[in-house]
């Protein structure tokens, strides 16, 4: 049997109670050789994103994980934060203490492209938790990119399940449709993980209390986290817990076989002011225009929770 090598990701995030679990799912998977942490204006703003981001990395127990911090504003438009959803923070929730761990030099941007062309064609995939600032940045400094990425998983979009910001678009294509524009253009291998699947991947209550029940700093932290990050979601929705959103980056990667799309078009509504950031996905292969991305409807939500749990129970702090 060979022992297949860990794939190489770096994962840009704007933490983000659910980009902390995703982060904590990467840190805890040893499929994934994470090249480091790169942090966007999003959620919050950049100085809190990059703090999380960090604050996430010691309490996973990884005070080497370089993180570096990116984009501070969208490409062309003021940053819209959701404070109302993650609370002041941006991680309000658990009580963690405040990073000791050291900020790379590097601009965020900088480390994209330069591992990127570092690495071999088809090697480092761009895991995408927040808006795509980053991203578009990396692509129009060095174009070449493109075609070395491996692929670029990212949570984004809706269709089925129409916006989360506004009644047309998500948050994080809403907040830097710009940005969007260009990843979706970009031609590299893209797969989307949209509200369309990550509202099936809602934290229950039996959910939540199974990470409290782990009994260790990660588990309770999980726990506290998704407390208070569902309830926005619940009164929203009506429902028990709320949708778990950007782990499912993490876990197309580990298991990709819990999820299911096809390949289709989207575009991104950048011009009109009632559908900004709109994802116009062409599910139905209505338009002639051609594939670009996996668009994931479908999920086994109890094996979502299952590898979460398991991967997150493995995880200690590192002090
Ligand atoms: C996305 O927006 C943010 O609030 C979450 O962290 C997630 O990335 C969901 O629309
Ligand atoms: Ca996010």
């Amino acid at each position: 049997m060979t022992v297949s090598e860990p794939r190489s990701i770096i994962i840009d995030t704007d933490p983000g109670q659910d980009d902390a679990v995703a982060l904590m799912l990467a840190m805890a998977s040893p499929e994934l050789n994470i090249l480091g942490i790169t942090t966007v204006a999003g959620n919050v703003p950049l100085p809190l994103t990059t703090l999380n981001a960090r604050k996430i990395c010691e309490l996973a127990g990884h005070p080497e994980m370089p993180v570096y911090a990116g984009a501070d504003a969208p490409l062309s438009r003021k940053l819209v934060t959701a404070e109302n959803v993650h609370g002041r923070t941006g991680l309000d929730g658990p009580d963690l203490p405040k990073p000791t761990m050291p900020l790379q030099s590097q601009h965020a941007v900088d480390f994209i492209v330069d591992s990127i062309m570092a690495n071999a064609p088809g090697e480092v995939t761009l895991c995408a938790l927040g808006p795509l600032t980053n991203l578009a940045l990396a692509l129009q400094k060095q174009p070449l990119i493109a075609e070395r990425i491996r692929e670029i998983v990212l949570m984004g979009g809706g269709l089925f399940e129409g916006g989360n910001v506004t009644p047309a678009a998500e948050f994080n294509i809403y907040v830097d449709p710009e940005a969007a524009k260009i990843v979706f253009q970009c031609g590299a291998p893209i797969t989307v993980m949209p509200l369309d699947v990550t509202h099936k991947a809602l934290t229950s209550r039996v959910r939540v209390e199974a990470f409290r029940a782990l009994a260790t700093p990660v588990g309770r932290a999980t726990a506290e986290l998704l407390d208070f990050f569902e309830r926005y979601d619940e009164a929203k929705y009506g429902s028990d817990g709320g949708p778990l959103h950007d782990p499912n980056v993490i876990a197309w990667l580990l298991e990709p076989e819990i999820y299911g799309g096809r390949q289709i078009n989207v575009e991104i509504e950048t011009a009109s002011e009632l559908t900004r950031g709109m994802t116009v996905a062409d599910w139905w292969r209505v338009s002639d225009r051609p594939a670009n991305c996996f668009y994931v409807r479908d999920l086994d939500d109890q094996r979502f929770f299952d590898l979460l749990l398991e991967r997150l129970a493995t995880l200690r702090p590192a002090r």
